[in-house]
């Protein structure tokens, strides 16, 4: 509600005001009420048609502190005047004629010839006993209308800073189509009782407006990485892929790193690299988990009624008894034509357990799972992974792998080189480079580089290989069985696609919600 200082309601003043006064000019009907305030009523009245109204740039005049104290007082010359008609004559010496502003207006008393020097006092000229004080009574004018109508003047008065000027805004106002001297009530809704009492006859109902934003929906939104997960899952499934269980992301040393041959003295488990758990510290030995069997079954099932299409077969029970010895034997002494590390196994580094540092722990199960039935498969799974590292604009603490695993008989480098080809121009990305790197599961292993258009360069987008045979035949997989595999972070593509810079600004206490909410479905460019 506007007011105008006095407690009413600015809006009804105003259509008081107007009833008789049409049309009105606000700053003569409201001089005491500010711009913004009658502004704000008007807007309100107009937008029901009640009144119209033209605004007005004009320039006001008002006093300075100088101007208003002559307005109250009298002007300095006549102060003087004053002073010497009182006195009858006034000693030039006399303290009342030392002020500044009395030296002023004695210069002015003379030019006025109201006074004049008589030895060393001042008198009143003849004729004198009655004086005009014409600036008096202009700046009084000027403090009541706020305008001066000689422009010579207002010159004048500007520069001997009794008045200056200011720029108002103000309302020429009239009434306008649905004028009323109220504000009508306006009905929203059409009730029975209206219907009933035949009030809707007269009432006034309210327009649609059917400018008016909707009320903000604070619905979900889904994050970026989400999106990006879903079409690279779209991809996958397109392809026969059946997604791997990655629900734990806490595993034990033997499957995120005993059965991948990451010596156990390898820098990556140090604590620098590796985030251990403390509470609990362990877990059984490989095969302990009844849940994480189940899991892999439920996957097995919809992969084999994939492969072959029909149910799954009964499940044999899984030997990891033996698949752990199997493990133990490459390391320490050597299997599977491997000579092994050739160290102390120790049975404790298997059991200790980790945040997962990288998705391929999942895939190992995954593997071992298809030793019991093997079969061409393909498997894949896009999900957390944890390392130690110093967080800065594009690493953080956790990220997100997509990992593809693919079994079949004779499978070759070349093939992997293929397929991964197919793989990122869905992305994109059609011109690929391999680099030759070193994976202590997987021999050869590639380093995957896609030329990026958008930055003008090489950037890594991958890791690669095809998993060694003394880890798939530790598992019982058959010898003629290959198994590729290759991985790469969800954070990457994602940061390209919503040109985000600093990984910060994806995931963690930094994401600016806003961000999430507005950003546009995604798309994985085709050009
Ligand atoms: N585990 C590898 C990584 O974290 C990716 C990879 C998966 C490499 C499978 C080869 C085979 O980078």
């Amino acid at each position: 509600v506007e007011s105008n200082g006095s407690g009413r309601d600015l809006t009804l003043d105003i259509l008081f005001e107007l009833e008789n006064n049409d049309p009105l000019q606000s700053e003569i009907a409201f001089p005491s009420v500010s711009q913004p305030d009658m502004q704000a009523a008007l807007t309100r009245l107009a937008s029901r048609a009640m009144l119209e109204y033209d605004p007005s740039e004009s320039e006001h005049v008002v006093l300075t502190g100088e101007g208003r104290q002559i307005a109250d007082e009298g002007s300095h010359e006549y102060k003087v005047w004053e002073a010497v008609k009182k006195s009858g004559r006034l000693s030039l010496k006399d303290p009342a004629l030392a002020t500044p502003s009395a030296k002023l207006g004695q210069g002015n008393a003379f030019k006025l010839k109201w006074v004049q020097k008589d030895g060393d006092s001042l008198v009143v000229c003849s004729g004198m006993d009655e004086v005009k004080d014409a600036t008096r009574e202009t700046l009084k004018y000027v403090d009541e209308f706020h305008t001066m109508p000689d422009p010579k003047q207002l010159k004048d008065y500007v520069k001997r800073k009794l008045v200056s000027t200011q720029k108002i805004i103000t309302y020429q106002v009239r009434k306008g189509p649905r004028w009323a001297k109220e504000i009508p009530i306006e009905v929203t809704d059409l009730t029975s009782e209206m219907l009933e009492d035949g009030s809707w006859k007269t009432a006034s109902f309210k327009d649609y407006n059917f400018n008016a934003l909707g009320a903000q929906q604070n619905s979900g939104a889904l994050h970026p990485l989400n999106k990006v997960r879903e079409e690279f899952r779209k991809i996958f499934f397109n392809w026969d892929f059946i997604e791997m269980p990655t629900g734990r992301f806490v595993d034990t040393g033997f499957w995120n790193f005993d059965a991948l041959f990451v010596p156990q003295q390898h820098p990556a488990r140090d604590m620098q690299d590796t985030f251990y758990v403390s509470d609990p510290a362990e877990a059984g030995p490989p095969g302990s988990d009844p849940d994480a069997d189940q899991a892999l079954n439920t996957m097995e099932a919809q992969s084999q009624l994939f492969s072959t299409g029909e149910a799954a077969a009964a499940i044999p029970k899984l030997d990891y008894e033996q698949y752990y010895k199997n493990v133990r034997a490459v390391h320490q002494d050597g299997a599977f034509g491997s000579i092994g590390y050739r160290y102390p196994y120790t049975d404790s580094e298997t059991t200790r357990l980790v945040l997962r540092t990288h998705t391929t722990a999942v895939s190992t199960y995954c593997l071992h799972r298809l030793a019991a039935n093997p079969r061409p498969a393909r498997y894949f799974s896009i999900d957390r992974v944890f390392r130690n590292e110093t967080v800065d604009a594009t690493h953080l603490a956790e990220f997100h792998q997509i990992e593809g695993v693919i079994a079949d008989y004779g499978l070759t480098l070349g093939g992997l080189q293929a397929f991964l080809g197919k793989f990122f121009l869905q992305l994109g990305i059609s011109n690929l480079r391999f680099k030759p790197a070193y994976n202590p599961y997987t021999e050869p292993s590639m380093e995957v580089f896609g030329f990026h258009e958008g930055l003008n360069k090489w950037v890594e987008i991958g890791n690669s290989g095809m998993f060694r045979p003394e880890m798939l035949l530790a598992m019982g997989l058959p010898e003629d069985l290959r198994v590729y595999g290759f991985g790469l972070s969800l954070e990457r593509p994602t940061m390209i696609k919503y040109a985000v810079s600093n990984i910060r600004e994806l995931l963690g206490h930094k994401v600016d919600l806003s961000f999430i909410e507005s950003n546009a479905a995604v798309r994985l460019d085709k050009d």
